[in-house]
């Protein structure tokens, strides 16, 4: 069972996926807990169908881009702030990994991967152990921050609303 780390949403990106080659080469990164990002324009996001519905119960903040550059490991984290992110990963010929941890003791982890597929969007769990490895270009993924952090609303919270919509793929 991967539904605490990650959930495939049904309905697929109309929009960002198509238009991110052109985003991405708008040179407005800047750097945040150690990674590049750029911040969308409401209109963009506001495009996608799935965001606009999620929106209204779980208004978004913003929805930005991060980039890792090639032969990068992003570490194991959980991030400081949010308690979740829909995600969408842009670079589909760009080989990554992505992983959610399970301490098994001082040395070992197991691992969990979410395996993007192209066009998809993933409620992701940012309160569980996470990290990507990241091969030999460039890695672009889409993903969002609700105005409410994790202090205020939680993955499962979240997961159990789309749920209840039919958001879910199965
Ligand atoms: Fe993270």
């Amino acid at each position: 069972m991967t539904d605490q780390y990650y959930k495939k949403f049904k309905i697929q990106s109309t929009s960002i996926a198509t238009i991110a080659p052109s985003l991405v080469t708008a040179n407005l990164w800047a750097k945040q807990y150690g990674l590049d990002i750029m911040v969308v324009s409401d209109e963009i996001w506001y495009n996608e169908p799935l965001l606009r519905i999620i929106n209204q119960k779980f208004p978004i903040e913003i929805g930005f881009i991060i980039r890792i550059p090639p032969n990068t490991i992003y570490n194991w984290h959980i991030d400081g702030t949010r308690a979740a992110g829909i995600n969408l990963k842009l670079s589909g010929d760009s080989v990554s990994h992505t992983m959610f941890g399970e301490k098994v003791d001082d040395w070992n982890d197991k691992f969990t991967e979410l395996d993007y597929e192209f066009k998809n969007f993933y409620l992701f769990n940012t309160q569980t152990k996470h990290s990507v490895i990241n091969f030999s270009s460039y890695r672009y993924l889409f993903t969002v921050q609700f105005s409410q952090t994790k202090d205020e609303i939680s993955y499962q919270e979240i997961y159990n609303w789309c749920n209840s919509e039919g958001l879910f793929d199965e």
